[in-house]
């Protein structure tokens, strides 16, 4: 037994669920399969492995860029995120696309005297979310400098939705629809229109084929998630064929003790659980530093031998405590799923996203990189 808490990645699903995103698309449409933040969890590099399709990956920062680069991605990749003026050079080094949207990181760049190539520019316009991005009445300016700049090359303009996921009204979604349209009638009046135009996230894929222009950009898709119910719903409303997603993650972890305590008994710190009852106590060596949210504590259930059995008492730094006594197969070294399939039981990053108070983005997203994760 190598380690006692894990990931095991199902080897088929990523492509599975990269097909059920296409379906919708037009056959020249490629993918750039958003990995950032270790691949919302499950493993960047493990992750980029499955996707032998996806034309690019989309990562957050430079340092992920450079991680899938010294592993020997050679697609094309694009920083997301925003790159540090100092590092400019070393991304443009590595050959990662840069979303730009600050004047400083032109000039920077033009600055630079012995670039490898020139830097791959893909420029962002706000058309609502007010997170990165040029102001559209700005846009003009802003790429006529990047068209008169030395060391830059247009290659792509994008944008991001607010308010896709979170509502069956898209209203919002439309205006920033409509801006971009204007957007890009003002890049094709100034500069023409680079190869790559970019805006679907998996929601904006799945019920707006005006999104997907020339490239997706999906993440949550293609780990067999649905952004929300609002953009299942939207799509059962839309008709035609729904996605089939697959989900591709299983987290689990070890039972590594069992013991018979007390009716009356506290569980763990705080004694915010009190045995009822004769209590079979398992033990489990997972906590929040693994990404095991701590608002779970006396909420979430765990599955053993297809059984659920409830986390009782506050969850631990490094351990949380579930009882056993309804699951009296139970054995030391047990196998235990925490997110995932277990005989005809599942939990869902769903499920597991409502008992800590958030979406399943962030439940899978927080699983400690450190963690293996082991493809199937
Ligand atoms: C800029 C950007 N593009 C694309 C995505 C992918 O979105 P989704 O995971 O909803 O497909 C994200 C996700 O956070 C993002 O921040």
């Amino acid at each position: 037994m190598s380690s006692l808490v894990w990931v095991e990645l199902d080897r088929a699903a990523p492509e599975h669920n990269l097909r059920q995103l296409r379906a919708g698309a037009d056959p020249g449409v490629i993918a750039c399969a958003v990995i950032k933040s270790n691949a919302y969890g499950h493993g960047a590099a493990e992750i980029a492995s499955l996707l032998p399709s996806a034309e690019w990956f989309g990562v957050n920062s430079l340092d992920e860029g450079l991680e899938l680069r010294r592993r020997g991605i050679t697609r094309p990749i694009i920083l997301l995120g925003h790159v540090a003026l100092g590092e400019l050079e070393a991304a443009v080094e590595a050959d990662l696309g840069l979303t730009v949207y600050n004047r400083e990181t032109i000039a920077r760049l033009s600055s630079c005297s012995s670039l490898p190539r020139p830097a791959r520019i893909h420029v962002k316009v706000d058309t609502g979310t007010a997170r990165q991005g040029v102001m559209p009445e700005e846009l003009e300016d802003f790429l006529l400098l990047v068209k008169r700049s030395r060391n830059c090359a247009l290659e792509g303009i994008s944008t991001h939705y607010a308010n896709i996921e979170d509502t069956l009204n898209h209203d919002y979604a439309e205006l920033q629809m409509a801006r971009f349209a204007s957007a890009l009638d003002v890049v094709d009046r100034t500069v023409g229109r680079p190869p790559f135009i970019h805006t679907a996230c998996t929601a904006a894929a799945l019920l707006f084929t005006s999104t997907h222009f020339t490239m997706l950009r999906s993440g949550i898709g293609l780990y067999g998630l649905w952004p929300s119910r609002e953009t299942l719903l939207a799509a059962r409303e839309k008709g035609g064929s729904v996605p089939e997603f697959r989900p591709v993650l299983t987290w689990k972890t070890r039972i590594v003790q069992i013991k018979t305590i007390p009716e009356g008994s506290c569980v763990g710190y705080g004694c915010s659980y009190k045995t009822m009852r004769v209590t079979t106590l398992g033990v489990l060596p997972v906590g929040y530093a693994d990404g095991y949210d701590r608002a779970m504590g006396n909420r979430a259930h765990v599955l053993i031998r297809g059984r659920r059995a409830p986390v009782i008492g506050r969850i631990c730094m490094n351990l949380c405590m579930v009882d056993l006594t309804d699951v009296p197969v139970a054995k030391l070294e047990d196998e235990v799923v925490l997110l995932g399939k277990s005989g005809e039981e599942r939990i869902s990053a769903e499920t597991m996203a409502e008992w800590s108070g958030t979406i399943n983005y962030e439940t899978v997203t927080r699983i400690s990189p450190l963690l293996p994760r082991k493809v199937l």
